[in-house]
């Protein structure tokens, strides 16, 4: 299935208990993301990439909200767009904040960035994998931040992938055609990724340059195919286009600060159930900062 199709599809899925205590683990890493790129007290442009269906608008309102800013909204899912538009203009904090939403329906593979240096921050949060391929995301990414303006990213994590796929094939007592992990693992039932064993291979012994996973998440995305972005090769990527890597580190060991803990109603002491600390381990926080 097409990623853009997926995405309309399921702009109005329902979330079961799991799921939502797995987006708020999330959220909370993606909010201690926007509070380290945000810059304080001035006039501020922010880019939000592949944004959807405007999971990260109250983040954003929170992050903001002293002052004005004006977000630009990126998704190619037009139906995530609309439904983004009116959460945005809706919730009660978004007439209390001086924020402006502006939306555009682009297909982020070929965008190119026709006002450069506008960007004092920007986010790309879950989608990163789907643009990989062409470099022209980070390319006209570096171009549209001003010099000194970070960029937030979270993106499945190779190392614990390609750890967990070597895993499955080891584990299995018969030789398969298509391996998976995730489901059943450490109480996980939220997502599970299959692979072929042998594109896996090819791709190990170099004789293909991409991987490519199924990726399916509880009542949500389903069979949609992801490349791996490679953490050594984002990060030399980066570097060509003038970013600074200044922060790399898997989702499961990002600390929550406790004022953010008690805001998102996180309760600290209880700690993450195995399956929460499985499921995060899927994830890489990254920022970049433009020279
Ligand atoms: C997993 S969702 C993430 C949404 C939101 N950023 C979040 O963190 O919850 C991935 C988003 O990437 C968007 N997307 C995927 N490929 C894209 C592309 N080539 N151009 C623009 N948006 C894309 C999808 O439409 C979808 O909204």
């Amino acid at each position: 299935m097409k990623v853009r199709e997926n995405y309309n599809r399921h702009a109005r899925g329902r979330r079961s208990s799991r799921t939502a205590d797995h987006r708020l683990n999330l959220n909370a890493r993606k909010s201690v993301l926007l509070e380290k790129i945000k810059k304080d007290g001035k006039t501020h442009t922010h880019g939000n990439f592949a944004c959807g269906r405007g999971q990260d608008a109250l983040k954003i309102m929170h992050t903001f909200k002293n002052d004005r800013v004006d977000v630009h909204n990126f998704d190619f899912s037009d139906v995530g767009l609309d439904e983004f538009k009116s959460r945005s203009h809706k919730h009660p904090l978004s007439a209390a904040t001086h924020i402006t939403w502006k939306f555009n329906c682009t297909d982020l593979r070929d965008w190119e960035c026709e006002t450069p240096e506008m960007f004092d921050s920007a986010s790309c949060f879950l989608a990163f994998h789907y643009l990989n391929g062409s470099e022209n995301f980070l390319r006209n990414l570096a171009r549209s931040m001003k010099s000194g303006a970070s960029a937030a990213l979270v993106f499945p994590d190779s190392d614990f992938i390609l750890a967990e796929m070597r895993r499955a094939i080891e584990e299995s007592v018969e030789k398969k055609d298509y391996y998976a992990f995730g489901k059943d693992h450490d109480e996980n039932h939220l997502f599970n990724i299959f692979f072929s064993y042998d594109h896996y291979s090819a791709f190990n012994s170099g004789t293909e340059p991409k991987l490519t996973y199924y990726f399916s998440l509880e009542e949500s995305i389903s069979d949609v195919p992801e490349n791996i972005v490679l953490k050594e090769t984002f990060i030399e990527d980066a570097q060509k286009h003038g970013f600074e890597v200044t922060l790399c580190q898997n989702a499961s060991t990002m600390e929550i600060p406790d004022d953010l803990a008690a805001k998102m109603r996180i309760d600290k002491r209880r700690g993450l159930s195995k399956y929460e600390k499985y499921a995060l381990s899927l994830y890489l926080c990254v920022i970049i900062k433009k020279l």
